[in-house]
Parts: C-alpha cells; sequence; structure tokens
C-alpha cells in the first residue's frame, strides 16, 4: 500500500470505529433503565437482607422498595467503598464460603441506579420476596441449651460482663459438629464467648457466676465465639471436635451500655456429629499477653509465632483483637523457605469479627511456620479508641486489648476411624483393629 491508500485506509477504519462507537451509546441510551424492582432486589436480596429484614441485626430494613428508597445515597457510598456487605480478608471472590461480597458488576447496577434516580420500576419484574426467620443459621440444632432464667439488665451506662452455665450435663464424650450461639436479644448482647465448664465450678442457684468469675482461672476452656455479624461453621463430614465427658457449656456474655431496662435469654445450638469421624478439629492460636500498645502509637505491631508438627489442612481462619485493632495477618513460611501471606485482614473493624471459612481447605507441610502479625492504632486517627492517652495492655474489657489468631485445622494424617450416632461413639475400629 502506498501512503495515499493507507491514510485512505486509516480514515474508512475510523469512520468504521466511529460508526459502531454510536451506535453502541445509542444502544446503552435506548437500553431500560436500571430500576430496583429488575436490576436492584436482586442483589439486596442475595446479599443484604440476610441482615437487613425486619428482626435482622441491622437497624434498617432492604426489603421493600419503599424502605430501601430513602437509603439510596447511603448504599451506594457504602457499597462502593465496599464497607457493605462487611467482610474484612483480602482474597478473591471465590476463596471462602459464604462470602457476602459484591462483584464489580453489582456494584456497578447499584451505582448507576442511584445516579439514575433510584428508580423503582416495575414490581412484577421483582423477585418473590423472599423470607426470613430469626432462627438457627444451620437448621435446627440436636440439643438447644437455655440459659435456667432470663436475665434482666438494668439500664446502664457501663459495660458488664455475665458468664451463664447452662445445667446440660455431657454424660458420656460427645463429638460435635457445630456450636451456635443465638442472642436472646441481639439489642443487648454485645459479643458471647462460649466455655466448657468442668464438674467441680459450682453454679448459684439464678444460673450466672457471681461478677468476680474468671472465665480461664477455673478450668473453663474458650471453645468458640459469637459477634454481631458471626456465621456459624459446620465442619465437613468426617471431621468434629469432641467434648469431654462430663462437661457443662458456659457463656460469657458481653452486654454493652444500655440506655433503658432489656432482657435477655440467649440460647446455643449443638449439632452432633453422626457417622464416621475421623478427625479432630485442631487449632493453632497465636496471641501476646505481653503486649503493650502506648499512648498516642499508631502503629504498633508484634508477632507470635508457631509451627505445624505435623502435615495439616487448614479449614478456617479468625482474628480477635478489641478497639486499637487495625489490621491482623498470618505470614506462613514454608519448609522450603517460601513465604505468603495466606490469611490478610487488612482494616480490622470490631464490630465485624466473622470466621473466614475456605472453599477449598489448604494444605501445609509439616515445619511450616506461622507469624500472627497483629497491630494496633491507639491515636486520635483511630475513630473507635475511647481513649489515645492510655497505655494499652492484653486483658478481657474491650477498652483493653487481645492479639488473638486462630487457625482452625486438620492433621493429614489422622484417621481416628470412629462411627459416631448422635455425637456419641458407637464403634471405635481402630482400637479393635489395633491399626492407628
Ligand atoms: C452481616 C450483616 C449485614 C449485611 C450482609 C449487610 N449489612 Fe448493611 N448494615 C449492617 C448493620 C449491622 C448496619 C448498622 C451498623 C453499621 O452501620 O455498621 C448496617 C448498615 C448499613 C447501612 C447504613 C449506613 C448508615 O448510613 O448508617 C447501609 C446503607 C447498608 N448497611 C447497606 C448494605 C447493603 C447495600 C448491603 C448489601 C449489599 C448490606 N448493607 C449488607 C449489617 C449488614
Amino acid at each position: 500500500m502506498n501512503t495515499k491508500r493507507i491514510w485512505m485506509f486509516c480514515a474508512l477504519c475510523l469512520i468504521a470505529l466511529s460508526l459502531a462507537t454510536i451506535n453502541w451509546i445509542t444502544q446503552i441510551s435506548n437500553a431500560a433503565p436500571i430500576t430496583y424492582a429488575r436490576d436492584v432486589a436482586p442483589i439486596l436480596q442475595k446479599r443484604c437482607e440476610e441482615c437487613h429484614h425486619a428482626g435482622g441485626i441491622a437497624p434498617m430494613q432492604f426489603t421493600t422498595y419503599d424502605a430501601v428508597r430513602p437509603w439510596a445515597k447511603s448504599i451506594k457510598e457504602k457499597v462502593a467503598s465496599r464497607q457493605m456487605p462487611p467482610f474484612h480478608a483480602t482474597g478473591a471472590l471465590g476463596r471462602y464460603l459464604d462470602d457476602p461480597r459484591l462483584t464489580d458488576v453489582e456494584i456497578a447496577t447499584i451505582t448507576q441506579w442511584v445516579d439514575g434516580g433510584a428508580q423503582r420500576g416495575n414490581l412484577k419484574e421483582a423477585p418473590k420476596p423472599r423470607e426470613w426467620k430469626n432462627d438457627w443459621q444451620l437448621g435446627m440444632p440436636d440439643l438447644t441449651l437455655k440459659v435456667r432464667k432470663t436475665y434482666t439488665l438494668p439500664q446502664s451506662a457501663k459495660d458488664r460482663y455475665v458468664f451463664f452455665v447452662f445445667d446440660h450435663v455431657f454424660p458420656e464424650d460427645t463429638w460435635v459438629s457445630s456450636i451456635a450461639t443465638r442472642p436472646g436479644n441481639p439489642k443487648a448482647v454485645h459479643h458471647a464467648n462460649t466455655h466448657l465448664v468442668p464438674p467441680n465450678v459450682k453454679v448459684p442457684d439464678e444460673g450466672w457466676m457471681a461478677d468476680d468469675f474468671e472465665p480461664g482461672k477455673n478450668g473453663t476452656i474458650m471453645i468458640s465465639g459469637w459477634v454481631p455479624g458471626s456465621n456459624d461453621v459446620l465442619l465437613p463430614a468426617g471431621t468434629a471436635v469432641k467434648i469431654p465427658k462430663g462437661m457443662r457449656f458456659g457463656i460469657q456474655i458481653h452486654y454493652g451500655p444500655n440506655d433503658k431496662e432489656l432482657s435477655d435469654a440467649t440460647s446455643l445450638g449443638i449439632y452432633l456429629a453422626d457417622g464416621t469421624v475421623n478427625k479432630n478439629l485442631r487449632m493453632m492460636f497465636g496471641d501476646r499477653k505481653d503486649l503493650q500498645i502506648p499512648a498516642g502509637e499508631a502503629n504498633y505491631s508484634l508477632t507470635s509465632k508457631s509451627t505445624f508438627a505435623t502435615d495439616g489442612l487448614i479449614r478456617f481462619f479468625h482474628v480477635h483483637m478489641h478497639l486499637r485493632g487495625k489490621s491482623y495477618a498470618f505470614r506462613f513460611t514454608y519448609p522450603d523457605g517460601r513465604q505468603e501471606t495466606l490469611f490478610d485482614v487488612p482494616n480490622y473493624d470490631f464490630n465485624w469479627q466473622r470466621s473466614y471459612i475456605l472453599q477449598e481447605p489448604i494444605r501445609v507441610a509439616k515445619g511450616t511456620q506461622v507469624e500472627f502479625i497483629g497491630a494496633y492504632d491507639n491515636s486520635t486517627k483511630n475513630k473507635f479508641n475511647p481513649d489515645p492517652t492510655k497505655t494499652i495492655r492484653w486483658g478481657e474489657f474491650t477498652t483493653d486489648e487481645m492479639m488473638q489468631g486462630r487457625i482452625f485445622w486438620e492433621a493429614v494424617d489422622e484417621k481416628l476411624n470412629l462411627t459416631v450416632k448422635k455425637g456419641v461413639v458407637v464403634k471405635n475400629e481402630s482400637a479393635s483393629n489395633g491399626r492407628q
């Protein structure tokens, strides 16, 4: 081609391109506007209603157009900044189970809907309303434990910690697949930690311990926890947790300050393992009780280390800090020296502490070392900081700090070979045939 021809060719290309563009733009502007009924309601149903329904944990409901419309601007802001739905670990969509995060397309749909005037559209196009029961996330438990008496919480400006003990005594070693907490009054319960309580702990008639009772010091062992936004974890078939014979459950409930008298009767739901159990769920734990965060310090960080003594299969992660918590990461160093941050919560938020359950468990080799790295902001820049002038140490109160990182895992080689019915072992193959 000579120069003139090339120019001609380019000019034609340009015309073709512009025509295509014009066509494309007209198509977009001619496209039906984004509406609540057709485009937005399905997203809200799938990703928001779980908390934003009547009686759900969020104060506002997003189940009808009229309820959603006044929140449109705020919804756009919260989804565009990815503050809602709450989820704080990094990693691609699909890495974690029950991941509520929106896709880029879903965020664009909501943004454009709000920018276009948050139109209702034809409600006939909306999906059928979803029914929400404020019930157990995993369905009815095999065993529901109730506190002995409803607790009345006087109006108070102070936090309160109450340790309840449930009456049920496990008559035999019992294997469980899940322990779920259902706060009786979500407005009163700030968070709750479930413990195993040994037989020697004496319980007053009302069913809760005196104010000076210190969990952990009386042989009680913390076994799970609940905070708003918690998701109940159901262990995969074959894996379970053993509750030793004679134990009861106890629950330490943290009630926040409340401006009127409230009452609460929190329950525990126990899901018993059934079938073959091969693995006892294990926990790798990182914490630093010597933490000491200087007043005003914006970036205080410390590390706790642990090593896998056997080949492991990681199921889920959890981190727990209090109000100064800023970020938490688990850095793995594999036996070949390779390093990787396998779990990362770059913007920790005390109000949202969920379990991050891996869609596909991750296998790590014996000798893999984990660094639990927690960072804190005790400066005025941290909007949750109640007092930046104080040095902060480890402690139970929300105004103290903790640095708890947890990795829940199974040993690859463990093969208990137990046959379990309603949580109780009916056949122990490993014992009878002498093999491990
Ligand atoms: C796990 C529960 C949960 C899910 C899922 C959830 N929210 Fe929320 N949302 C809350 C709670 C609790 C609040 C009130 C406290 C707060 O603002 O953090 C809230 C507050 C809000 C607010 C009000 C913020 C303000 O201005 O006060 C908006 C807007 C919002 N959510 C939008 C959404 C949208 C949109 C989705 C889905 C894409 C969603 N949320 C999913 C629990 C949830």
